[in-house]
Order: structure tokens, then C-alpha cells, then sequence
């Protein structure tokens, strides 16, 4: 196994996972319209290859809730063939070891149940609003800095 910049991963193998993963209708999700037109963090995204087969891969990028910085956490993709082996947990420990002081605070949509061992929780999102639908449940922040929030607001693209 390989840790990989995103940079040095081919769109068509980072697709075809994500494909893999999500299922090809995936850029309806709202996520996706939550960072329309963002380019990813570059320190907080990577690849994983087996050999030179890309098998997971993480994203992350720059959002706002109101005037306050965000980073947007995910797709986090397992391939389907090497799910529930732990590359999960690698993609998100990677992560956020790579976490700098300087960074926002992290935001996903995605289930507690897994996501909450990574210190995610619905706490502090309820009065957000996105630009599709969502599950106020699957809504995860996590704040480690308690940087001041807005209880309201609109989570949206960085610019
Ligand atoms: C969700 C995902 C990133 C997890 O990565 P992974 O490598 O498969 O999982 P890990 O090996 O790190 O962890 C496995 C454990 O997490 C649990 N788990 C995995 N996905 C889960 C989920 N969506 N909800 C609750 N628990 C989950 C497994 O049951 C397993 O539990 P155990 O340790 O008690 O046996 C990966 O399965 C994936 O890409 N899935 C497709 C996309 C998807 O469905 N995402 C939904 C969340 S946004």
C-alpha cells in the first residue's frame, strides 16, 4: 500500500472509484453542490494504491457557513472489494494527522454510527441549511479548536 497526493492520481482511476463506491449518480448529492467549483485542500487529500490499482481516496475541501471557514470533509471512498478492511480508518487518521493549526474546523455529510470514532458529531449543525437535501443527523462537525460558529447560516463554496 502507497499513500499518494491527489495530484499524482489520474482522474479517470479517482472516478472510476468513486463510481465504485458511491454509485455513478453520485454528483447529485448535495455534497457535491456544497463545493461546487472548489479546487480540494491539497495537504488533506490522498490516495491510497494497492500495486498501482487505486483503492481509496479522500477529499477535502474549502467551505463556508456564513463568513466562517470550513473545511468539507469527504467523498471518503473504500472501493467496494476491500471495504471493512480498515482503509477507512487509514483514510481518515491520515487526514487528520495532516491537520495544521491554521485549518477550519471539519464538516461531512455522513453516518455517526462510523463517523463519530473520528470525533464527528451532529452538534452545533442543526440550524445550518445546505443547498439540497440532507439528513440533519448525518450533518457532522468537528471542532476541536471550538472556533466560534454561527448557529444559523448557510453552508455553501468557499467563494
Ligand atoms: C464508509 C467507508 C469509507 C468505511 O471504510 P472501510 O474501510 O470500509 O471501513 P473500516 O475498515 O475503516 O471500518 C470498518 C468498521 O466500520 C463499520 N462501518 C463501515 N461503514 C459504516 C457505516 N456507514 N456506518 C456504520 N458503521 C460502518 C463496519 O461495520 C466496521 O465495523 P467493526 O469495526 O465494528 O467491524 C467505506 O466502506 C466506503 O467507502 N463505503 C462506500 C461509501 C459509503 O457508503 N459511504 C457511507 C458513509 S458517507
Amino acid at each position: 500500500m502507497h499513500i499518494r497526493p491527489l495530484s499524482d492520481i489520474s482522474a479517470d482511476a479517482l472516478n472510476a472509484l468513486l463510481d465504485d463506491a458511491f454509485g455513478a449518480d453520485r454528483h447529485m448529492r448535495t455534497a457535491y453542490l456544497l463545493r461546487k467549483g472548489m479546487t480540494p485542500v491539497d495537504h488533506l487529500s490522498f490516495g491510497i494504491l494497492e500495486d498501482s490499482a487505486l483503492v481509496a481516496s479522500i477529499q477535502c475541501w474549502p467551505v463556508r457557513v456564513d463568513n466562517a471557514d470550513l473545511i468539507l470533509v469527504g467523498p471518503v471512498a473504500v472501493a467496494s472489494h476491500r471495504q471493512n478492511e480498515g482503509l477507512g480508518t487509514q483514510l481518515m487518521q491520515g487526514m487528520l494527522n495532516a491537520v495544521t493549526p491554521q485549518d477550519a474546523p471539519m464538516v461531512m455529510i455522513g453516518d455517526p454510527e462510523y463517523y463519530g470514532r473520528f470525533g464527528f458529531s451532529a452538534d452545533g449543525t442543526s440550524g445550518w441549511t445546505l443547498p439540497g437535501p440532507w439528513e440533519p443527523r448525518r450533518l457532522l462537525l468537528r471542532n476541536d479548536a471550538m472556533v466560534a460558529l454561527p448557529a444559523q447560516g448557510t453552508l455553501g463554496p468557499a467563494d
